[in-house]
């Protein structure tokens, strides 16, 4: 057993609160543990391009007074001769204490977790899932808000791809706030993760947005509340309810099939948005990069929080990084089962990718790495 963190479900709710309050004792100064986790090695394995995941992962391991491997590049590693994850991750595996892992494929980080025999952190897997990046949000929310319990947080752009609404919109709900899920018309946010968070409690009610249609070109989007309230009447007021946050994610162009475009419609959040009554406190998130959705006019606002949640990472991946090479494994509930003779045809699956284990989901419907297929049907 090792403490990998590949979804945001491998930790208990007590792990996830653990680790904020050790990431708010390392941001008071970040500059006092370089003798906590001295020696130790990380290896940060990005087969996908990444700027803050993987140089907040280092700075954290340095911070901590431990060491870096990096292969940051999959045109210069062995990835590019053909060489297999599985193959690659047994190697990095006998070269550093623990291993964060990016790759292009849903279900890479599950595949890396169970070969290796050190620690995996998943960095990202195709658009399944970033569960460290949903550590970074909730302790940006926590900080502002001093609390989760009772937030409402819109979940605004692509929410299809956008892995980093995956694993917050489960987070979220778990800590008793709400997710409106607003998503650019095609990009909507999955089945099989609304499924997900629904098995855990929560309840999904479609409902139209009132209140900003003067934004929206005089419409009421339609949109999906996630929580565990009572189903609301098919209406989210934003002029009675305004949201505590907007989390604002780009749309994720290297994931649309065949090199399709995707025509964006929510409008762009600029000092003309937030001057409308429903945003008069609302915090403004991003996990970055941002590609013309949030306007570098608003960036000096108060409410604009996305550059502090960037630096949020460092002290949360402390926490995460000190945590793992602690050792002890994590509470929460694995979601994945061998399944002998199952073979998933989801073209993001890094099963189609390369020869994995088949693994089914525990309610036997899903494929194990990339959730994808309902086999009930
Ligand atoms: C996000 C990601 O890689 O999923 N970036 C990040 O890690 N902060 C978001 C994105 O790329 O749009």
């Amino acid at each position: 057993m090792t403490c990998d963190l590949v979804s945001i479900a491998d930790l208990s709710d007590a792990e996830v609160s653990g680790l904020l309050d050790a990431a708010e004792a390392f941001a008071a100064d970040v500059r006092a543990h370089a003798a906590r986790r001295r020696d130790a090695v990380l290896a940060t394995l990005f087969l996908e391009p990444s700027t803050r995941t993987r140089l907040s992962f280092e700075a954290a391991m340095l911070r901590l007074g431990g060491r870096v491997v990096t292969s940051s590049d999959a045109k210069s590693s062995s990835s590019s001769k053909g060489e297999t994850l599985a193959d690659t991750v047994r190697m990095v595996d006998g070269y550093a204490d623990a291993i964060v892992l990016r790759h292009p494929s849903a279900g890479a980080a599950r595949l890396a977790a169970d070969v290796a025999r050190r620690p995996v952190i998943n960095g990202g897997d195709g658009g399944r899932e970033h569960p460290t990046q949903t550590l970074v949000d909730l302790f940006t929310l926590r900080r502002r808000f001093g609390r989760l319990r009772g937030l409402t947080v819109v979940l605004w752009g692509d929410l299809r791809y956008g892995r980093t609404t995956h694993s917050l919109a489960e987070a979220l709900v778990r800590f008793g706030a709400r997710a409106l899920l607003l998503a650019e018309p095609g990009l909507e946010f999955p089945a099989d993760v609304l499924e997900h968070v629904v098995a855990g409690g929560a309840k999904a009610v479609p409902v139209r947005a009132t209140g900003v249609e003067g934004l929206f070109g005089g419409t009421a989007p339609a949109a999906v509340l996630l929580g565990r309230d009572d189903p609301t009447d098919g209406v989210y007021r934003f002029d009675r309810e305004p949201p505590d946050a907007v989390y604002v994610t780009r749309v994720q162009a290297e994931r649309l099939p065949g090199g399709a475009t995707a025509v964006r419609r929510l409008p762009v959040v600029d000092r003309a948005l937030l001057g409308h009554p429903a945003f008069a406190g609302t915090a403004i998130l991003h996990p970055l990069p941002r590609v013309g959705e949030i306007s570098p006019e608003i960036d000096g606002d108060p409410r604009a929080l996305y550059f502090q949640q960037a630096e949020a990472g460092v002290p949360v991946r402390m926490a995460l990084l000190d945590a793992v090479l602690g050792g002890r494994p994590f509470g929460g509930a694995r979601d994945a089962e061998p399944a002998p003779g199952f073979r998933c045809a989801a073209p993001a699956c890094i099963g189609v990718a390369e020869a994995v284990p088949p693994l089914l989901t525990k309610n036997g419907r899903r494929c194990g790495y990339c959730g994808a297929g309902d086999r009930s049907r």
